[in-house]
């Protein structure tokens, strides 16, 4: 690694607090990761992830769906203006960290098998939105007694896809939702670096 041209292109998603874009930024100055963010995109302009890209320079966009809509516009022509706004930064993977918005195909057809995203569960739990939530609460029901997180290709269908890398994050009794969270949210920064650099690395087949 090291050469110009192994130095992978990232565009960063986000909605909101943006510590796993932070983790990326910190793993980049660290030297743990051969990247660069080329661009940090947001669909929420109160984003803080959006001051944690400004405050090391990174380019944002703040690209909200409600005008597309408020002009009778699809979804569809949101997601293909947003990639053509994307595509313009030459990305060489697109990573979705807390970006709450679904994708569509036309979105992805632009960027095949160069979208991934980080979600709070396991392969096949909990897919959606309030992914730890929900896992807390099946937990104090006896229904598990562990959760995990994963980060996996993006295919149309919500949270599916072939998975990258996953990890499972235990749940104690004494636990509160907040205390899960922030298990799941170390554990996310330190799996979505591992990731980013698995898929990145030239060795490794698609
Ligand atoms: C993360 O838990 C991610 O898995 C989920 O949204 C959260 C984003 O957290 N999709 P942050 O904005 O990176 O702090």
């Amino acid at each position: 690694m090291g050469d110009e041209d192994s130095v992978k292109r990232l565009a960063v998603f986000i909605s909101g607090n943006g510590s796993n874009l932070q983790a990326i930024i910190d793993a980049i100055q660290d030297g743990q990761l051969a990247a660069r963010i080329e661009l940090v995109v947001s669909n929420r302009r109160e984003a803080y992830g959006l001051i944690r890209a400004k405050e090391v320079n990174i380019p944002t966009l703040y690209f909200p769906l409600r005008p597309y809509l408020e002009s009778g516009q699809s979804r569809e022509q949101y997601d293909a203006a947003l990639a053509e706004r994307v595509a313009a930064y030459q990305p060489d993977l697109i990573v979705l960290a807390g970006w709450m918005h679904v994708l569509s195909a036309a979105f992805l057809d632009r960027f095949p098998q160069r979208v991934l995203n980080l979600h709070p569960a396991l392969p096949g739990c909990f897919p959606g939105a309030h992914a730890i939530e929900r896992a807390y609460a099946a937990f104090q029901r006896g229904e598990i007694d562990h959760t995990g997180i994963m980060v996996h290709w993006v295919v149309p269908e919500i949270d599916a896809g072939p998975v990258i890398a996953t990890a499972e994050v235990p749940i104690y009794s004494a636990d509160s939702l907040a205390t899960l969270e922030s298990r799941v949210h170390t554990a996310e920064h330190h799996l979505l670096v591992e990731a980013i650099r698995k898929v990145s690395d030239p060795r490794l087949t698609r």
